[in-house]
């Protein structure tokens, strides 16, 4: 029996995922990694470190630049980030999802959150969302970010369920694998999830209900 949730936030909750996306663009324009669909679906989910050397990587400069160099990069995504995000209200709740938390609370199910951002304890309040997460994890305690299981392992121990009576949502294939690894059912939302071949599919997050999703784990 499922008992609880653990939420990806930035592309699940809210469409933050765009503001990323626009801050890192200018990053590699700085840096003159030229700028793909397939680099920006690649660094969905993943940590602000590691999407730098990602960066980096795809235009060849990452021994280019000094470990303090990076840090400043880094910086500069991090506030020009902040300053896209500076006008969230809980009118940027992605449609459907400020049902399903409603819904899940009501049907007394626990919900975690297993974000890869720092940011992501500021945006929840910005929502005016956060007392439907009993815990959240902090990203800056992980030794390794998504791909790897940790952060949903985490966010399943918050909650205190076996993984198997536990559902994760993600919008990337980076957060399909580290929910399947975290060995939780993985629920996909979006066409690039399915590269990573979630355990249900979800179109968009309109279509993820507490129904529909009983219906498929029926
Ligand atoms: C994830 C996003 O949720 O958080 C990534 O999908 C982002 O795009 C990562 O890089 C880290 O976020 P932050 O806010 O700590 O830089
Ligand atoms: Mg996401």
């Amino acid at each position: 029996d499922i008992k609880g949730f653990t939420f990806d936030l930035d592309g699940v909750i809210t469409d933050t995922a765009k503001f990323h996306e626009q801050a890192w663009k200018q990053t590699a324009e700085e840096v003159k990694t030229p700028w793909s669909d397939q680099l920006a679906a690649d660094l969905k989910g993943i940590s602000r470190m590691d999407s730098l050397e990602m960066i980096l990587k795809a235009g060849n400069h990452e021994k280019s630049y000094s470990h303090e160099e990076k840090v400043a990069l880094a910086d500069q995504k991090n506030k020009k980030y902040q300053q896209l995000i500076k006008q969230l209200t809980p009118a940027d709740i992605l449609p459907g999802m400020e049902k399903l938390l409603n819904d899940l609370k009501s049907a007394g199910y626990q919900m975690s959150l297993a974000s890869a951002s720092k940011n992501a304890p500021g945006i929840l309040k910005q929502l005016g969302i956060s007392d439907y997460f009993k815990g959240i994890v902090d990203p800056a305690t992980l030794h390794a970010g998504k791909p790897d299981p940790e952060i949903f392992v985490r966010a399943g121990e918050i909650l205190g369920f076996r993984a198997e009576e536990m559902i994760g949502l993600e919008d990337a294939p980076a957060g399909i694998k580290s929910i399947k690894g975290a060995g939780q059912t993985a629920l996909g939302i979006g066409p690039a999830t399915k590269t990573a071949v979630p355990d249900l599919y979800f179109d968009n997050t309109a279509e993820v209900s507490l129904a529909a999703i009983k219906e498929r784990m029926a």
